[in-house]
């Protein structure tokens, strides 16, 4: 009997609402030629990172034995990630096989039915759903678009309860592109510490953006009950490893976290380990490259918006390489992305894949085809103004 209970409880909590962004990028995303909502940087291949090894990770590289690896990710490599965070060492990062499974394995150790979450959206679904899924109750917070998708600080400190166990942010934001600034973060630090309340941070897409652009301190470096996610898939273009991690002061949460993996992947890919130990020493070179992508997509994409301005509108975004652009078309978005897809192999995210409503679409131009995907785009859109009504 108590076997048959607790097969039941432990079915119904492990049912997950549909994740509908990789649903849709699973049925579309490799039909697609040119993957103009992606939100990763333009990858590398094997030969490129192995090119920038040196004499030490090229050795590792060559006498690597496949074996299982050390669960919490070999401290070389954890070694190399904490040089990412200030004040921070290897033994403060948990690395996982991907953002996803570090988001899963963090909120499963932080959250239960006694619990209540505080989560900013719109965000990578699995960041709110999985709150919902794990957490006994949720509160989410809007980015205001009228105000530049800006945080309502008065919002986050309106929502807290006595149970509030952990606020969930992702800067820059999947898919509007905001980020917090120093003055945000320190404020949301204030809320969360005047309460010892834990922050998740999401920082997928730390480092990525203009080159220009320069980066305040990672939020684990700020706050001991702050954990910051980072990943190898979005700024270095390296999603195929599916190595990421987390950062926090806090060992003995570490630890517990650790405990959730052992029933997931137990360990990283050794392989997968080397390849981002010789990016992350190489992180100068590949990050300029992925940057100055970004610096040329989005004054390229500045002129178009320039150019279409009845037609188009977004919040410029200020770091990452996604933006949302709300489309001003009579056309459902989900209707119109299909058949962008069926007629110029160009794809694009519609918000409703991101809960958000009216005709808009999240675009990716972290890629180097962008150029020609949007050229392909406008003819598409040109042509369909033309024959339908809309115009
Ligand atoms: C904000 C954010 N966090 C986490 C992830 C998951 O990262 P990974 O692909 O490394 O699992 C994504 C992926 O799109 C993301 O956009």
């Amino acid at each position: 009997m108590t076997t048959h209970l607790s097969k039941i409880t432990l079915f119904s909590i492990m049912k997950f609402p549909t994740f509908k962004l990789e649903e849709y990028f699973s049925h579309s995303e490799f039909k697609a030629s040119y993957l103009m909502g992606s939100s990763d940087a333009e990858s590398f291949s094997l030969q490129e990172i192995l090119a920038l090894a040196d004499d030490d990770t090229r050795s590792i590289w060559e006498t690597l034995r496949l074996g299982y690896t050390e669960v919490q990710g070999s401290p070389l490599l954890r070694n190399e990630i904490a040089h990412l965070y200030p004040g921070l060492q290897a033994d403060n990062i948990l690395c996982f096989a991907g953002g996803e499974e570090a988001i899963f394995c963090t909120f499963l150790s932080l959250l239960n039915k006694e619990t209540h979450a505080i989560v900013v959206t719109p965000c990578y679904q699995s960041l709110h759903t999985l709150a919902l899924s794990f957490a006994g109750s949720v509160t989410t917070i809007a980015l205001d678009e009228a105000q530049g998708w800006k945080l309502d600080l008065d919002k986050v400190k309106d929502a807290i309860r006595p149970n509030t166990t952990l606020i969930i942010f992702n800067s820059p934001n999947n898919p509007t592109g905001a980020l917090l600034n120093e003055d945000e973060v320190k404020n949301l630090i204030d809320i969360a510490s005047s309460h010892d309340i834990y922050i998740f941070s999401d920082e997928a897409y730390r480092l990525l953006g203009r080159s220009s652009l320069t980066w305040d301190a990672p939020v684990a470096s700020l706050y001991p009950k702050a954990i910051s996610l980072s990943v190898m898939s979005k700024a270095f273009g390296m999603a195929g490893l599916r190595i990421g991690w987390i950062a926090t002061q806090n060992k003995e949460l570490l630890k517990s976290i650790e405990f959730t993996k052992h029933y997931t992947s137990i360990c990283n890919s050794g392989l997968s380990e080397v390849v981002s130990l010789i990016a992350l020493r190489a992180k100068d070179i590949v990050l300029k490259r992925n940057c100055e992508i970004i610096d040329n997509n989005l004054s390229i994409l500045d002129n178009f918006f320039g150019d279409n301005h009845t037609r188009f509108s977004w919040v410029h975004p200020s770091g990452g390489c996604v933006g949302l652009v709300t489309f001003n078309i009579a056309t459902p978005i989900d209707i119109f992305a299909q058949e962008l897809l069926d007629n110029t192999g160009v794809l694009i995210i519609p918000g409703s894949i991101f809960d958000i409503e009216g005709n808009t679409f999240r675009i990716g131009f972290g890629r180097k085809n962008f150029p020609e995907a949007l050229e392909k785009f406008e003819t598409y859109v040109n042509r369909y103004a033309k024959e339908s009504s809309y115009s």
